[in-house]
C-alpha cells in the first residue's frame, strides 16, 4: 500500500499518478487533498507520513508546489526519510542509498510525465544492502533520539 498526499498545487500530480498507479495494478492510500482549493499542506504531509512511520503503508508520494514544503514537513515525522526528487539519477540513489521511504515532487518543477517516471524508479529501486549506507541510515535514527 502506497500512501499519497499532496497541496492544492501538487493535486494535478497526485491524480496523475494515481492513474499511473491504477495502470500498474498498485494499491494506495489516497490521503488527500481531494480537489485544487487552497489547503496548508503540513496537513496531508502528518497523514500519509504517519501511516509510513507506523507501517499501514509501505511507502508514500507526496506532491505540493515544488515538492519542499510537504517534504519538510513528513521529515518531521519520525522515521521518515522524505527525498524531494525532480531527475532519475537522485531518485534511484536516494533509495539506493538512503532508503528513502517517501518521494516528494513539485508540480510546479517537473511534468506529469516526468513525475510518473520517478515514481516508477522509486517503487522498483530496492535499498542497497552495504553496510556503510545502513550504518548512515540508523545515524539518521540516533539524530531523532537525540543520540548524534
Ligand atoms: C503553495 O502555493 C505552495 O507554497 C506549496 O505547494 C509548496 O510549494 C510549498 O513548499
Amino acid at each position: 500500500m502506497i500512501a499519497l498526499g499532496c497541496d492544492h498545487a501538487g493535486y494535478p500530480l497526485k491524480e496523475a499518478l494515481k492513474g499511473y498507479l491504477d495502470s500498474i495494478g498498485r494499491t494506495y492510500t489516497d490521503f488527500g487533498t481531494y480537489s485544487e482549493e487552497s489547503v496548508d499542506y503540513p496537513i496531508y504531509a502528518a497523514k500519509a507520513a504517519h501511516a509510513v512511520a507506523d507501517g499501514t503503508c509501505e511507502c508514500g508520494i507526496l506532491c505540493c508546489g515544488t515538492g519542499i514544503g510537504i517534504s519538510i514537513a513528513a521529515n518531521k515525522v519520525k522515521g521518515i526519510r522524505a527525498a524531494v526528487c525532480s531527475d532519475a539519477y537522485s531518485t534511484e540513489m536516494t533509495r539506493l542509498h538512503n532508503n528513502a521511504n517517501i518521494l516528494c515532487m513539485g508540480a510546479r518543477v517537473i511534468s506529469e510525465e516526468k513525475a510518473i517516471e520517478l515514481a516508477q524508479i522509486f517503487l522498483n529501486t530496492p535499498a542497497l544492502n552495504e553496510e556503510r549506507h545502513q550504518r548512515r541510515v540508523k545515524m539518521l535514527e540516533d539524530i531523532e533520539n537525540g543520540k548524534l
